[in-house]
């Protein structure tokens, strides 16, 4: 499939025609279909004592598949909806996007309409897809962005007719504008000023680079069946059980992702390691083993990342864990690859005292991304916080942050 890649990086996104081929179609529909009435009966049982019967699925104004933990109702039937990942249309071009050999897939989603209109209350507005206090300042990706291209591509693929999603060119370079913030403090689910409706047909679709400003429109019960995911070099998967029912090169190409997440596992414990024996070249050296020939940026980005799964390998050793709010815990526990957050396993590498030396070291790195007072943005994920939002201060740098080990 042709692509280009300049006005990719330009705009933060690009559409594409008949990325699933017209053949394959109705096949995968059957697939994703199977998987929803699987995922049904999952909601049905889990459902909460004051839930309708159907659970999640009748409550969520976008109830959502997952197919990463949803091992047990992949088999040959339902393959399909696994295997189209793995399609040149999607993987091979999420490479060339992201300008690496190999791009392995993050998350694997469906998005569904829900049962009922959610038209206004249901969902947020416009967004960027991340919250800077549990990743980093948007300046942090923007910069990265610039000096080595993005490490991730997300992507939209309806298997039904769908303009749902609305863009602003050029938003993944860049702060909000006066006159964006201006309108989506006035009404974050109006169209923004130069903003783009991406009609896709069944079949089409869009990648499109993670800070980019975005708005799902409606969330009413019209049909809408969408597969949603991403690529990067950074992945994990939970469960790999269901791989003998896929064809056996993409056997092998699991196989092989799932073993750079080992290795990526590896460099990030070193990297923490490196960190907490105040070995400042180490701590590069890993660094360079995370993501080779990265600049300067994507060091710091990578770098603030890092600070945030210290903070939750020092929540999760501390003994007083339980006690935190539940949605600290929640985030504590998370694997979120892409923002190198490893949860629970990675915090099991290492000892409490280990935990206090990491936490003591990038507590430099933490103090200097929040302010005194409380911050507020709008166009992100989540509340006001002290975290800033959008710059990155001039004085944090990596070499600064290493000299700060002392000896
Ligand atoms: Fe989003």
């Amino acid at each position: 499939m042709k692509i280009d890649r300049d006005q990719f990086l330009e705009d933060g996104y690009v559409i594409l025609r008949e990325v699933i081929p017209p053949d394959r179609l109705e096949e995968l529909r059957r697939a994703y279909e199977l998987l929803v009435e699987r995922q049904k009966v999952i909601w049905a049982r889990e459902r909460g004592p004051d839930d309708p019967p159907g659970g999640q699925w009748e409550t969520n104004a976008q109830p959502r598949l997952m197919l990463g933990g949803m091992a047990d109702e992949i088999d040959a039937q339902t393959a399909a909806a696994v295997e189209i990942w793995l399609h040149e249309n999607v993987q091979g071009v999420s490479s060339q996007l992201l300008g690496v050999e190999d791009a392995g897939v993050t998350e694997m989603m469906l998005m569904c309409s829900p049962v009922r209109d959610h038209e206004t209350g249901g969902h947020r507005g416009w967004h960027r897809d991340f919250y800077p206090p549990h990743a980093a300042p948007l300046q942090g990706y923007t910069d990265d962005i610039l000096e080595n291209g993005p490490r991730y591509v997300q992507w939209n693929l309806p298997l039904y007719d769908d303009s749902v999603l609305w863009v602003v060119p050029g938003s993944h370079n860049r702060f909000n504008t006066a006159e964006e913030n201006e309108a989506l403090n006035a009404d974050p689910r109006r169209p923004l000023p130069g903003a783009i409706q991406v009609h896709l047909n069944a079949g089409d679709g869009v990648p499109y680079i993670l800070p980019l400003l975005h708005w799902g429109s409606r969330y009413n019960a019209q049909m809408r069946r969408t597969i949603h995911g991403g690529f990067s070099e950074f992945s994990h998967y939970e469960d790999l059980s269901y791989l003998e029912h896929l064809s056996p090169a993409a056997q092998a190409t699991f196989r092989r992702w799932n073993g750079r997440s080992d290795q990526t596992f590896a460099q990030i414990e070193a990297a923490l390691r490196a960190v907490i024996g105040k070995d400042g070249a180490g701590y590069l050296a890993a660094l360079e083993g995370l993501h080779p020939g990265r600049g300067e940026k994507g060091r710091l980005l990578s770098t603030i990342f890092l600070s945030k799964s210290a903070k939750r390998v020092h929540q999760l050793k501390s003994p007083h864990f339980d006690r935190l709010p539940a949605l600290e815990q929640g985030w504590a526990t998370h694997i979120h690859p892409i923002t190198l957050h490893w949860g629970r396993p990675m915090a099991d590498r290492f000892t409490p005292e280990e935990s206090d030396a990491l936490w003591a070291r990038f507590k430099y790195v933490d103090d200097l991304v929040q302010a005194e007072e409380e911050q507020w943005t709008p166009g992100f994920q989540g509340e006001a916080t002290r975290y800033y939002f959008e710059e990155v201060p001039e004085a944090l740098r990596v070499e600064g942050f290493v000299a700060s080990f002392g000896d």
